[in-house]
Protein backbone atom coordinates (compact mmCIF):
# COMPACT_ATOMS: atom_id res chain seq x y z
CA UNK A 1 0.00 0.00 0.00
CA UNK A 2 2.72 2.71 1.05
CA UNK A 3 4.43 2.13 -2.05
CA UNK A 4 1.22 2.09 -4.21
CA UNK A 5 0.75 5.90 -3.04
CA UNK A 6 3.35 7.96 -4.55
CA UNK A 7 3.20 5.90 -7.48
CA UNK A 8 -0.82 6.60 -7.72
CA UNK A 9 -0.02 10.69 -7.13
CA UNK A 10 2.30 10.36 -9.89
CA UNK A 11 -0.51 8.56 -11.74
CA UNK A 12 -3.13 11.54 -11.00
CA UNK A 13 -0.57 14.05 -12.03
CA UNK A 14 -0.23 12.50 -14.97
CA UNK A 15 -4.17 12.00 -15.81
CA UNK A 16 -4.98 15.49 -15.26
CA UNK A 17 -1.84 17.33 -17.04
CA UNK A 18 -2.47 14.79 -19.70
CA UNK A 19 -6.31 16.25 -19.74
CA UNK A 20 -5.87 19.44 -19.87
CA UNK A 21 -3.94 19.11 -22.89
CA UNK A 22 -7.09 16.80 -24.25
CA UNK A 23 -9.33 19.53 -23.39
CA UNK A 24 -7.54 22.44 -24.83
CA UNK A 25 -6.86 20.80 -27.90
CA UNK A 26 -10.57 19.75 -28.69
CA UNK A 27 -11.32 23.46 -27.62
CA UNK A 28 -8.93 24.96 -30.55
CA UNK A 29 -10.50 26.40 -33.32
CA UNK A 30 -14.12 26.27 -31.98
CA UNK A 31 -14.92 29.74 -32.66
CA UNK A 32 -15.72 31.73 -29.37
CA UNK A 33 -19.43 31.97 -28.97
CA UNK A 34 -19.64 28.23 -30.03
CA UNK A 35 -19.65 25.05 -28.32
CA UNK A 36 -17.70 22.39 -29.61
CA UNK A 37 -17.52 18.31 -29.08
CA UNK A 38 -16.86 15.68 -30.76
CA UNK A 39 -19.18 15.44 -33.23
CA UNK A 40 -21.38 18.49 -32.88
CA UNK A 41 -20.84 22.47 -33.05
CA UNK A 42 -23.42 24.33 -31.13
CA UNK A 43 -23.63 28.15 -31.56
CA UNK A 44 -27.26 28.12 -30.64
CA UNK A 45 -29.01 31.55 -29.70
CA UNK A 46 -25.59 34.20 -29.31
CA UNK A 47 -26.75 36.87 -31.15
CA UNK A 48 -24.33 36.38 -34.04
CA UNK A 49 -24.88 38.70 -37.18
CA UNK A 50 -23.04 36.34 -39.77
CA UNK A 51 -21.57 32.72 -39.68
CA UNK A 52 -18.77 32.09 -37.45
CA UNK A 53 -15.14 31.16 -39.28
CA UNK A 54 -15.31 27.15 -38.89
CA UNK A 55 -12.11 27.34 -40.98
CA UNK A 56 -10.06 25.98 -38.05
CA UNK A 57 -12.14 23.21 -36.42
CA UNK A 58 -10.19 20.50 -35.33
CA UNK A 59 -13.22 17.70 -34.40
CA UNK A 60 -15.41 16.17 -37.10
CA UNK A 61 -18.48 17.91 -36.99
CA UNK A 62 -21.64 15.79 -38.57
CA UNK A 63 -24.28 18.77 -36.37
CA UNK A 64 -23.93 22.43 -36.94
CA UNK A 65 -26.72 24.15 -35.16
CA UNK A 66 -26.43 28.02 -35.42
CA UNK A 67 -30.03 28.10 -34.79
CA UNK A 68 -31.87 31.33 -32.89
CA UNK A 69 -28.99 34.07 -33.91
CA UNK A 70 -29.38 37.62 -36.28
CA UNK A 71 -27.45 36.01 -39.80
CA UNK A 72 -29.66 37.92 -42.21
CA UNK A 73 -27.25 36.76 -45.24
CA UNK A 74 -25.73 33.41 -45.89
CA UNK A 75 -22.42 34.40 -48.16
CA UNK A 76 -20.51 32.05 -50.59
CA UNK A 77 -17.67 30.55 -48.57
CA UNK A 78 -19.59 30.87 -45.00
CA UNK A 79 -19.55 27.01 -45.25
CA UNK A 80 -16.22 26.44 -47.45
CA UNK A 81 -14.39 25.47 -44.60
CA UNK A 82 -11.79 22.46 -43.98
CA UNK A 83 -14.24 20.15 -42.11
CA UNK A 84 -17.37 20.40 -44.31
CA UNK A 85 -17.53 17.48 -45.77
CA UNK A 86 -18.79 15.92 -42.34
CA UNK A 87 -21.79 17.95 -42.00
CA UNK A 88 -24.79 16.12 -42.14
CA UNK A 89 -27.15 18.31 -40.71
CA UNK A 90 -27.47 21.99 -40.36
CA UNK A 91 -29.77 24.26 -38.43
CA UNK A 92 -29.93 27.78 -39.86
CA UNK A 93 -33.48 27.82 -38.52
CA UNK A 94 -34.86 31.00 -36.41
CA UNK A 95 -32.32 33.31 -37.29
CA UNK A 96 -33.13 36.50 -39.78
CA UNK A 97 -32.22 35.04 -42.90
CA UNK A 98 -32.81 37.33 -46.18
CA UNK A 99 -30.36 36.58 -48.61
CA UNK A 100 -28.45 33.07 -49.47
CA UNK A 101 -25.49 33.35 -52.13
CA UNK A 102 -25.58 30.89 -54.89
CA UNK A 103 -23.06 28.64 -53.80
CA UNK A 104 -22.66 28.82 -50.30
CA UNK A 105 -23.41 25.54 -49.58
CA UNK A 106 -21.95 23.95 -52.19
CA UNK A 107 -19.10 22.25 -49.93
CA UNK A 108 -21.41 20.43 -47.90
CA UNK A 109 -21.43 17.24 -49.79
CA UNK A 110 -23.09 15.20 -47.52
CA UNK A 111 -24.98 16.90 -45.75
CA UNK A 112 -28.58 15.08 -45.53
CA UNK A 113 -30.96 17.16 -43.17
CA UNK A 114 -31.37 21.41 -43.66
CA UNK A 115 -33.10 23.26 -41.29
CA UNK A 116 -34.16 27.18 -42.83
CA UNK A 117 -37.26 27.26 -41.67
CA UNK A 118 -38.60 30.41 -39.23
CA UNK A 119 -36.67 33.19 -41.92
CA UNK A 120 -37.18 35.64 -43.77
CA UNK A 121 -36.37 34.47 -47.06
CA UNK A 122 -38.95 35.40 -50.21
CA UNK A 123 -36.21 33.76 -52.61
CA UNK A 124 -33.50 31.42 -53.33
CA UNK A 125 -31.11 31.01 -55.74
CA UNK A 126 -31.64 28.28 -57.62
CA UNK A 127 -28.25 26.29 -57.29
CA UNK A 128 -28.53 26.56 -53.36
CA UNK A 129 -29.19 23.15 -52.73
CA UNK A 130 -27.86 21.44 -56.19
CA UNK A 131 -24.66 20.69 -54.94
CA UNK A 132 -25.85 18.89 -51.81
CA UNK A 133 -25.68 15.38 -53.62
CA UNK A 134 -26.82 13.86 -50.43
CA UNK A 135 -29.54 16.11 -49.49
CA UNK A 136 -33.11 14.35 -48.60
CA UNK A 137 -34.80 16.76 -45.65
CA UNK A 138 -35.21 20.48 -46.78
CA UNK A 139 -37.34 22.64 -44.22
CA UNK A 140 -38.51 25.97 -45.50
CA UNK A 141 -41.47 26.38 -43.52
CA UNK A 142 -42.43 29.91 -41.96
CA UNK A 143 -40.79 31.97 -44.16
CA UNK A 144 -41.68 34.78 -47.26
CA UNK A 145 -42.06 33.21 -50.24
CA UNK A 146 -44.88 34.37 -52.35
CA UNK A 147 -43.92 32.46 -55.59
CA UNK A 148 -42.85 28.59 -54.99
CA UNK A 149 -38.78 29.05 -54.82
CA UNK A 150 -36.79 27.10 -57.71
CA UNK A 151 -34.94 24.21 -56.13
CA UNK A 152 -32.74 21.96 -58.10
CA UNK A 153 -32.23 18.54 -56.11
CA UNK A 154 -32.38 14.86 -57.47
CA UNK A 155 -32.14 13.62 -53.92
CA UNK A 156 -34.46 15.52 -51.74
CA UNK A 157 -37.09 13.24 -50.52
CA UNK A 158 -39.01 15.48 -47.83
CA UNK A 159 -40.02 19.11 -48.55
CA UNK A 160 -41.71 21.34 -46.21
CA UNK A 161 -42.78 24.30 -47.08
CA UNK A 162 -46.02 24.85 -44.12
CA UNK A 163 -46.91 28.56 -43.60
CA UNK A 164 -44.08 29.63 -46.21
CA UNK A 165 -46.42 32.52 -47.94
CA UNK A 166 -46.61 30.91 -50.92
CA UNK A 167 -49.39 31.95 -53.22
CA UNK A 168 -48.53 30.61 -56.82
CA UNK A 169 -47.09 27.54 -57.50
CA UNK A 170 -45.79 27.12 -61.40
CA UNK A 171 -46.85 23.96 -63.30
CA UNK A 172 -43.20 22.63 -63.85
CA UNK A 173 -41.46 23.97 -60.49
CA UNK A 174 -41.15 20.64 -59.88
CA UNK A 175 -39.39 19.29 -62.88
CA UNK A 176 -35.97 19.34 -61.26
CA UNK A 177 -37.39 17.67 -57.80
CA UNK A 178 -37.95 14.22 -59.29
CA UNK A 179 -37.25 12.15 -55.86
CA UNK A 180 -40.17 14.27 -53.52
CA UNK A 181 -41.82 11.93 -51.42
CA UNK A 182 -43.28 13.89 -48.53
CA UNK A 183 -44.46 17.45 -49.72
CA UNK A 184 -45.78 19.88 -47.10
CA UNK A 185 -47.83 22.65 -48.38
CA UNK A 186 -50.46 23.36 -45.74
CA UNK A 187 -50.86 26.96 -44.28
CA UNK A 188 -50.02 29.13 -47.24
CA UNK A 189 -52.27 31.22 -49.44
CA UNK A 190 -52.38 28.78 -52.73
CA UNK A 191 -55.50 29.20 -54.93
CA UNK A 192 -54.89 26.83 -58.13
CA UNK A 193 -52.31 23.64 -58.36
CA UNK A 194 -52.76 22.76 -62.23
CA UNK A 195 -53.43 18.74 -62.00
CA UNK A 196 -50.93 18.15 -63.96
CA UNK A 197 -47.51 19.67 -61.80
CA UNK A 198 -47.91 16.37 -60.15
CA UNK A 199 -46.90 14.20 -62.93
CA UNK A 200 -43.76 15.72 -62.35
CA UNK A 201 -43.92 14.03 -58.60
CA UNK A 202 -43.69 10.86 -59.93
CA UNK A 203 -42.63 9.23 -55.99
CA UNK A 204 -44.95 10.98 -54.27
CA UNK A 205 -46.52 9.56 -51.24
CA UNK A 206 -47.79 12.20 -48.86
CA UNK A 207 -48.78 15.52 -49.91
CA UNK A 208 -50.37 17.90 -47.85
CA UNK A 209 -52.57 20.47 -48.88
CA UNK A 210 -55.12 21.88 -45.80
CA UNK A 211 -56.02 25.67 -44.97
CA UNK A 212 -55.19 27.33 -48.50
CA UNK A 213 -57.66 29.45 -49.99
CA UNK A 214 -58.59 27.44 -53.36
CA UNK A 215 -60.57 28.68 -56.10
CA UNK A 216 -63.74 27.37 -56.00
CA UNK A 217 -63.23 26.32 -59.47
CA UNK A 218 -63.74 22.57 -61.25
CA UNK A 219 -60.32 22.35 -62.14
CA UNK A 220 -59.73 22.62 -58.02
CA UNK A 221 -61.64 19.54 -58.03
CA UNK A 222 -60.56 17.46 -60.46
CA UNK A 223 -56.90 18.02 -59.08
CA UNK A 224 -58.16 16.27 -55.40
CA UNK A 225 -60.09 14.06 -57.06
CA UNK A 226 -57.31 12.96 -58.54
CA UNK A 227 -55.09 13.12 -55.60
CA UNK A 228 -57.66 11.04 -53.79
CA UNK A 229 -58.22 8.76 -56.69
CA UNK A 230 -53.70 7.78 -56.24
CA UNK A 231 -54.09 8.33 -52.09
CA UNK A 232 -52.08 11.37 -51.98
CA UNK A 233 -55.08 12.70 -50.10
CA UNK A 234 -57.78 12.11 -47.56
CA UNK A 235 -60.94 13.99 -48.31
CA UNK A 236 -61.82 13.88 -44.87
CA UNK A 237 -59.29 16.78 -43.92
CA UNK A 238 -60.99 20.55 -44.27
CA UNK A 239 -60.07 21.10 -47.83
CA UNK A 240 -62.06 24.34 -48.76
CA UNK A 241 -62.29 27.03 -51.31
CA UNK A 242 -62.93 30.45 -50.88
CA UNK A 243 -65.86 32.17 -52.75
CA UNK A 244 -66.16 35.70 -54.00
CA UNK A 245 -67.90 37.08 -51.17
CA UNK A 246 -65.13 35.36 -48.71
CA UNK A 247 -67.35 32.21 -47.65
CA UNK A 248 -65.51 29.44 -47.26
CA UNK A 249 -67.02 25.92 -48.81
CA UNK A 250 -65.73 22.38 -48.12
CA UNK A 251 -66.84 20.72 -51.48
CA UNK A 252 -65.78 16.96 -50.11
CA UNK A 253 -68.00 14.67 -47.73
CA UNK A 254 -67.36 11.35 -46.73
CA UNK A 255 -68.44 9.82 -50.33
CA UNK A 256 -66.80 12.28 -52.16
CA UNK A 257 -67.10 15.65 -54.08
CA UNK A 258 -70.32 16.82 -52.48
CA UNK A 259 -73.42 16.10 -54.65
CA UNK A 260 -74.39 19.53 -56.22
CA UNK A 261 -70.57 20.50 -57.04
CA UNK A 262 -70.45 17.61 -58.60
CA UNK A 263 -73.49 18.47 -60.78
CA UNK A 264 -72.34 21.46 -61.69
CA UNK A 265 -69.22 20.37 -62.76
CA UNK A 266 -70.61 17.65 -64.95
CA UNK A 267 -72.74 20.23 -66.69
CA UNK A 268 -69.91 22.54 -67.02
CA UNK A 269 -67.60 19.74 -68.02
CA UNK A 270 -66.43 21.67 -71.59
CA UNK A 271 -65.26 24.94 -68.94
CA UNK A 272 -62.66 23.45 -66.09
CA UNK A 273 -62.44 27.17 -64.89
CA UNK A 274 -65.77 27.34 -64.01
CA UNK A 275 -66.56 28.41 -60.74
CA UNK A 276 -69.59 27.20 -58.89
CA UNK A 277 -68.68 29.50 -56.21
CA UNK A 278 -70.13 32.34 -57.84
CA UNK A 279 -68.71 34.22 -60.59
CA UNK A 280 -65.07 35.28 -59.20
CA UNK A 281 -63.48 38.34 -59.55
CA UNK A 282 -60.13 37.83 -59.50
CA UNK A 283 -57.90 38.34 -56.42
CA UNK A 284 -56.10 41.36 -56.71
CA UNK A 285 -52.32 40.08 -57.86
CA UNK A 286 -50.47 42.75 -55.92
CA UNK A 287 -46.93 43.00 -57.70
CA UNK A 288 -44.75 42.34 -55.01
CA UNK A 289 -41.02 44.39 -55.67
CA UNK A 290 -38.32 42.36 -54.42
CA UNK A 291 -35.90 44.86 -53.81
CA UNK A 292 -38.44 46.98 -51.87
CA UNK A 293 -39.23 44.37 -49.94
CA UNK A 294 -36.11 43.39 -49.20
CA UNK A 295 -35.17 46.78 -47.93
CA UNK A 296 -38.15 47.18 -46.39
CA UNK A 297 -37.06 43.88 -44.27
CA UNK A 298 -33.63 45.24 -43.45
CA UNK A 299 -35.32 48.13 -42.50
CA UNK A 300 -37.21 45.82 -39.66
CA UNK A 301 -33.92 44.36 -38.66
CA UNK A 302 -32.33 47.08 -38.39
CA UNK A 303 -35.26 49.17 -36.31
CA UNK A 304 -35.68 45.59 -34.25
C1 LIG B 1 -34.92 24.46 -35.29
O1 LIG B 1 -35.42 23.35 -36.01
C2 LIG B 1 -35.38 22.13 -35.29
C3 LIG B 1 -35.87 21.04 -36.23
O2 LIG B 1 -37.15 21.35 -36.72
C4 LIG B 1 -36.22 22.22 -34.03
O3 LIG B 1 -36.13 21.03 -33.30
C5 LIG B 1 -35.73 23.37 -33.18
O4 LIG B 1 -36.58 23.54 -32.08
C6 LIG B 1 -35.72 24.66 -34.01
N1 LIG B 1 -35.15 25.73 -33.23
C7 LIG B 1 -35.77 26.89 -33.05
C8 LIG B 1 -35.10 27.84 -32.16
O5 LIG B 1 -36.84 27.16 -33.57
C1 LIG C 1 -66.07 29.27 -67.86
O1 LIG C 1 -66.44 29.61 -66.53
C2 LIG C 1 -65.96 30.89 -66.12
C3 LIG C 1 -66.20 31.05 -64.63
O2 LIG C 1 -67.39 30.51 -64.18
C4 LIG C 1 -66.64 31.94 -66.98
O3 LIG C 1 -66.22 33.23 -66.60
C5 LIG C 1 -66.28 31.69 -68.44
O4 LIG C 1 -66.97 32.60 -69.26
C6 LIG C 1 -66.61 30.25 -68.84
N1 LIG C 1 -66.06 29.99 -70.16
C7 LIG C 1 -66.74 29.33 -71.11
C8 LIG C 1 -66.00 29.09 -72.40
O5 LIG C 1 -67.89 28.97 -70.96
Amino acid sequence: MQSLMPTMDRYLEYVSVFSIILLSTALAGCPSKCICSKNKVKCVEKSLFSVPNFESLENEPDIIDISSNEIDYIQNFDFSFDKAKYVMILYLNDSKIIDIDDTAFKELINLREMYLSNNLLSDLPKNAFKYNKNLISLDLSHNLFRNMPKIISHSLKTLNLINSGIVNIEEDRFIDLPDIEYLYLQRNNIRIIHVDMFKYLPKLIVVELQYNAWKCTCETVEMFNYLSANSLVNIEEPFQCKTKNDFFITFFDNFGTKEPIKNLCLNNAHNTSYNFGGESEEIEEMEVDQEKLTKMLKGIIIEG
